[in-house]
């Protein structure tokens, strides 16, 4: 059990490509714990998902989960996922305006266009390989963690920097809006 300082937006690890695991290195008692890591760290900061090179390892190695997430209550629940060397192909053009914010962001929040509906196929903790398909704000989630693994942060896909809000001004001023509309999206596609 550790919960890891976060690191935050203008550190270079956030914007290096983080290298792919081994299957040999997977299993090592290292890499597991820093799995943990990850999980604690993302459960103490409320996270809805976090990537390794967010605490300042450079490895393809994110967790993801939602259960009732007091800064995302609108998403749909995703049970605890541990992503290993994930690649994502968008099965369609289908977008979405999501309001996204980052643990490696304080304090922003702002508008991405997410794919809707994505294959991801990744390893787990004991590397048994997966292939999924993803919709809807969970797609959107996968989306967000996979660019983290990139270098790349939500910031830079934000096309209009005047949806860019503190969380403050979230809640007072687009909250309401943003949740109408994304629940009535979630209820169209799923997750
Ligand atoms: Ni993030």
């Amino acid at each position: 059990m550790a919960v890891r300082d976060i690191v935050t937006v203008g550190h270079p690890v956030l914007r290096e490509r983080a290298r792919e695991v081994t299957p040999e290195e997977l299993a090592t008692a290292e890499v597991q714990q820093l799995i943990d890591d990850l999980i604690d760290t993302m459960h103490a900061a409320n996270g809805a998902g976090i990537a390794a090179n967010q605490i300042g390892v450079p490895l393809r190695i994110t967790t993801i989960e939602v259960n009732q997430n007091p800064r995302y209550p609108y998403k749909p629940p995703i049970p605890l996922t541990v992503v290993v060397n994930p690649v994502i192909e968008f099965l369609d053009d289908e977008l979405v305006e999501i309001n996204e914010g980052c643990l490696s962001v304080p304090n922003l929040r702002g508008n991405v266009m997410r794919h809707v509906n994505i294959r991801v196929r990744y390893l787990d903790r004991d590397g048994v390989a997966h292939d999924a398909v993803k919709r809807g704000l969970t797609a959107g989630t996968f989306q967000h963690e996979c660019d983290h693994l990139d270098g790349k942060l939500f910031l830079d896909r934000v096309t209009d920097p005047t949806t860019f809000t503190t969380w403050e001004q979230f809640e007072r001023f687009h909250r309401d809006a943003f949740v109408e509309r994304i629940t009535e999206f979630v209820r169209r596609v799923g997750s």
